[in-house]
């Protein structure tokens, strides 16, 4: 017997580049994800649905259950610290990377530095590696905002073209870690529902190869 299944994925910029790959596993939605205000998708097969989420609640729901599988940034797995998800599969979407920036003139910062980001445990993390001790400030958006404002001395976020950064006078200055969506699976799931989810992960993996 068929058990069911749900599929966590994120609305914004990855879901675009997340439903090719489900239709190449043949996951369809069985509506347009993009102009329904619903939450969670019938799909093409009975017991398959999709839910629609935030980003950063995917590894929450995958971890305790309220999804099987899903589909998130690495940022947002390493800002979760996920330890109960499986891993199986990059799908070689939404790369860019995390790194350190500020403004271009931005000196030496003396003494204590702070920093304003939304990722507060990757922040925190980098910096204590390198023995660093900085004052983290949490934001929720436009990180590059908070130095021309006065609000930090560096922020951590997303750089891909650096379009960002350069229309508002910033610049890269520390890398911290290559990102791209990663398919996630949680440990529950895994064990019970191994043999569903073994032939998604590969016609995932087939897609993904078939698209490099
Ligand atoms: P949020 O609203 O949480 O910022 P997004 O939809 O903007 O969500 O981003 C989702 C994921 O896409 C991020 O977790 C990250 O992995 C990736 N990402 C974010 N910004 C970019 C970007 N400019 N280019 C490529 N990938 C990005
Ligand atoms: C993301 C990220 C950077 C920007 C980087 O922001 O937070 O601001 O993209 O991309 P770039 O280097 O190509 O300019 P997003 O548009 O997702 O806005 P957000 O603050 O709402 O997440
Ligand atoms: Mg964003």
């Amino acid at each position: 017997m068929k058990q069911n299944l749900t599929i966590a994925l994120s609305k914004g910029r990855i879901l675009k580049d997340t439903l090719p790959l489900l239709e190449a596993a043949n996951i369809l939605p069985a509506e347009d994800i993009f102009s329904s205000r619903k939450l969670i998708f019938d799909t093409n097969h009975d017991n398959i649905k999709l839910v629609v989420i935030r980003a950063t609640d995917v590894p929450t729901y995958v971890e305790h259950g309220g999804a099987d599988m899903g589909v998130a940034g690495k940022d947002v797995l390493l800002e979760y610290g996920a330890k109960g998800l499986y891993e199986p599969l990059d799908l070689d979407i939404a790369k860019c990377r995390l790194m350190v920036a500020g403004m271009k003139d931005a000196g030496e910062v003396e003494g204590r530095m702070t920093v304003a980001t939304k990722f507060v445990n990757i922040t925190k993390e980098f910096f204590a590696r390198q023995g660093r001790q900085v004052d983290i400030i949490k934001l929720y958006g436009a990180m590059e905002l908070a130095p021309i404002m006065g609000l930090a001395d560096r922020i951590v976020d997303i750089v891909d073209t650096g379009n960002t950064l350069r229309a508002n006078g910033l610049v890269p200055m520390e890398d911290i870690c290559y990102v791209s969506s990663r398919l996630v699976v949680g440990k529950a799931a895994l064990k019970m529902k191994h043999r569903q989810i073994q032939p998604i992960i590969e016609q995932l993996a087939a897609a993904v190869e078939a698209r490099k």
